[in-house]
């Protein structure tokens, strides 16, 4: 299984999934060998985003039209994977990630997804990759789920590059509930950022408590 959020007892995430959309036979398999990954101490436990967050993203994705979407932190491709099946088919994501290893459990499901024409995964320091990336305000959507350090770097960079009324998304903005009482330099980060952000006239910012927190920006 995903990890569950902090602020649900196991009854209550079990009765939020029973009453989502239900995974299909693929994703259903990504999760599990993420999982079975992570029992055998190949992949950390914590790091795929909550199965319900999956599914709200994908739903996002359609929702919204997105057409180009970027995501920053992909690992076995879960994210990817929920926000790929909400483009059409002539959409695409553009996927920063530097681990070759966890991405190459990706490429085998989204090639079995048939999404894998619509990703174009791009393997390095996402911060430099991004950096190289033209300035033009094209994406609608943009995931951030990688070293929480970075995500000031990765909203500031993102900027110019999404449209207007584009869309950020930003995992992990809870930090367990220890926003409240920071422990690590991530902590410390994601703390400063939710304050900035909540204080920065370009964006309309939420941060919703799904999952581990999820910040969604809208660009003015
Ligand atoms: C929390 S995991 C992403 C989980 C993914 N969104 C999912 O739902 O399965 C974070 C990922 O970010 C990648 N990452 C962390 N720092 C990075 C950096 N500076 N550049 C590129 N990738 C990075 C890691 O390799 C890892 O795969």
């Amino acid at each position: 299984m995903t990890p569950r959020s902090f602020l649900l007892t196991p009854e209550l995430a079990d009765h939020v999934r029973a009453s989502s959309e239900p995974l299909d036979e693929v994703a259903a398999d990504l999760v599990a060998e993420t999982a079975a990954m992570a029992e055998r101490g190949e992949a950390p436990a914590t790091f795929q985003i909550a199965v319900e967050q999956g599914v709200l993203m994908q739903l996002l994705t359609r929702a919204l039209g997105v057409r180009r979407a970027l995501e920053i932190g992909t690992f076995t491709g879960f994210s990817a994977l929920c926000i790929a099946r909400g483009l059409p088919a002539d959409g695409s994501l553009v996927c920063l990630d530097r681990s070759e290893e966890w991405t190459a459990v990706a490429r085998r499901y989204w090639e079995r997804a048939g999404v894998a024409d619509r990703i174009d995964l791009r393997l390095g320091n996402a911060l430099d990759t991004l950096r190289a990336m033209s300035e033009e305000p094209v994406l609608d959507l943009a995931f951030v789920d990688a070293d929480k350090t970075g995500y000031r770097d990765y909203v500031e960079e993102l900027y110019p590059r999404v449209r207007q009324n584009g869309v950020v998304l930003l995992d992990n903005t809870l930090r367990g509930g220890r926003v409240l009482a920071p422990e690590s330099d991530d902590d410390h980060a994601v703390v400063a950022l939710n304050a900035a952000l909540a204080a920065d006239p370009r964006w309309e910012t939420v941060l919703l408590p799904l999952a581990d927190g999820l910040t969604l920006l809208r660009r003015r």
